[in-house]
């Protein structure tokens, strides 16, 4: 019996049918596909918003390692598709870090830049998400941040602060002089989050870990649904994984669209979204201190 038919008869492979049959309008589709055929089925200007976080073509366990160039090239397929997608006010997040070669490594978003203005999409922000543990390398500096590249099709699009506003650090502060001496200096609401996230990565002691190698944090996710989407919108992921986008798409309302073409992940996203349905989800919660070892109990 060859290795195919062996993998044939053990996988079992998810249903493409929507978990909720509740609503009129499904509020998520989940399938176990690849994405180009997925893709191929939705209409123009469907998302609001697609975030995603490609195979980095590292020879992951779910990826084949090509050439650079094949890559590039696979990647240019299925960005022009999202761009065919993505709506006039919509937001495209591609979430990398680096592809490693004989020890050089070579930035994705940078080997990715033309391909996304080539296709007409500009540069909101090249969001640094930062996080404390990883690989310790010893050749260079260990690796502690990816990105996040926020692409816009046009001028006009979805952006809503407040939602994601942080604490300012000195919320008392006022002006102490001037028209507006004696008021608040900052927002009350809390200042902007700028470009640089510190998220913990998804790792053993996380809550949300499961058994997919390089999942992303749902509050990373969070965070862009609830800035660059309106309630009811559709947010779509095509390279779904454990489901982490389209969780974070639920979780505020909004319509999640996924898929991912391994049909072990696809189930555990199924599992993960009905747990969320049933209140039964653990995920890290948005605005949680990063743990100090300096402080008791962390800081939590
Ligand atoms: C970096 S992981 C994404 C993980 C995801 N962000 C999460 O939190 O679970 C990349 C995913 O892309 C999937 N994938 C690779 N090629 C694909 C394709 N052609 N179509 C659909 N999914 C694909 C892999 O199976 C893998 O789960």
């Amino acid at each position: 019996m060859d290795a195919e038919m062996i993998a044939d008869e053990m996988v079992e492979v998810p249903s493409p049918i929507p978990i909720s049959k509740k609503a009129e309008k499904p509020d998520m589709m989940v399938e176990c596909s690849d994405n180009l055929a997925f893709m191929v089925n939705l209409p123009a200007d469907f998302c609001k918003l697609i975030v995603t976080s490609p195979p980095y073509n590292l020879g992951k366990e779910y990826e084949a390692r090509t050439g650079l160039d094949d890559y590039l090239q696979l990647q240019e397929q299925v960005i022009a598709e999202c761009v065919r997608l993505l709506h006039p006010q919509g937001s495209l997040c591609w979430q990398v870090g680096n592809y490693v070669q004989n020890g050089e490594i070579i930035p994705l978003d940078a080997a990715l830049y033309p391909i996304f203005r080539q296709l007409g999409l500009k540069l909101r922000n090249r969001i640094i998400w930062y996080f404390g543990h990883g690989l310790h390398c010893s050749r260079r500096l260990s690796g502690r941040y990816e990105t996040i590249n926020w692409w816009t099709l046009g001028d006009d699009y979805t952006w809503n602060l407040d939602p994601i506003r942080v604490p300012s650090k000195y919320p008392t502060k006022r002006y102490f002089k001037g028209p507006n001496k004696g008021q608040l200096s900052g927002n009350p609401k809390g200042k902007n989050p700028s470009d640089v996230w510190q998220f913990p990565n998804v790792k053993s002691n996380h809550p949300e870990k499961t058994s997919h190698p390089c999942q992303f944090p749902v509050e990373l996710v969070e965070r862009l649904v609830l800035s660059m989407t309106n309630e009811g919108d559709v947010v779509f992921d095509p390279y779904m994984g454990v489901g982490s986008s389209v969780i974070a798409a639920l979780k505020h309302s909004r319509v999640g669209y996924g898929c991912d073409n391994v049909p072990e992940y696809v189930t555990i996203a199924q599992q993960r979204i009905a747990a969320l349905k049933r209140g039964e989800l653990r995920t890290r919660p948005m605005g949680k201190p990063i743990y100090n070892p300096a402080l008791p109990n962390g800081g939590h």
